[in-house]
């Protein structure tokens, strides 16, 4: 045998073996007789509550009455910053104060106040529905206008702006307890 016989048969042999392979593999995705595309969920968008558990109970303790009045006056000023910036249009110094008011609102719910009036009058306030979700909310549109408010995006920045006023008045009509010394 010439070694041309000798290498025409391993080229033979592997192409018989290439082609095999290849309807092998076929066949695997043949099985279900259709091609379907796995879809992988994204996992882009990392929710930003997700925090580790040590970091959590401190986090959780409840603020004093005096620590809280502070929160509120720091959220009150992001408010205000916010306010004054969308007036004159600076999106991204209105997106920053936003972005303070996303970052303040969880501590909120660490009031350690109770329910002033109603049928849970004197349970925690911070254990409450509505309270969980004037927090959750104000959370999100802060996010929201902090998003529109960069792009200049200012009708969908304002709808959210209006939002977060909303769960202010909402939680303060409810929890706010009322003192008459002005
Ligand atoms: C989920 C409930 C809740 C939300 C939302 C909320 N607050 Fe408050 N806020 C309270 C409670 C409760 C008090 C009363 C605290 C007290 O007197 O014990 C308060 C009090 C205040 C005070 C008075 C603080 C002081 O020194 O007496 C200001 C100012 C304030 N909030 C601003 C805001 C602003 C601005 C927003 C929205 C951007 C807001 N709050 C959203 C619950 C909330």
């Amino acid at each position: 045998m010439s070694y041309r016989v000798v290498s025409a048969c391993c080229l033979a042999l592997c192409l018989i073996f290439a082609g095999a392979g290849m309807i092998q593999a076929q066949m695997g995705g043949d099985n279900n007789g259709e091609d379907t595309k796995k879809e992988e969920p994204k996992k882009d968008e990392k929710k930003g509550d997700e925090k580790k558990d040590d970091a959590k109970k401190d986090e959780e303790k409840p603020l004093t009455h005096e620590e809280f009045e502070d929160l509120m006056d720091d959220i009150k000023t992001a408010w205000n910053k916010l306010k004054i910036n969308a007036r004159k249009k600076m999106g991204d110094k209105a997106a920053e104060a936003a972005d303070e008011i996303a970052k303040l609102a969880p501590k909120i719910l660490r009031y350690d106040g109770k329910v002033l009036e109603g049928d849970e009058k004197g349970k925690k306030a911070r254990d409450q529905k509505d309270f969980k979700k004037w927090v959750e909310e104000l959370k999100k549109q802060a996010e929201d206008y902090s998003k529109n408010a960069k792009k200049s995006k200012w009708d969908k920045a304002d709808e959210a702006k209006d939002k977060i006023n909303e769960t202010c008045g909402d939680c303060h009509d409810k929890y706010e307890p009322d003192d008459d010394d002005d």
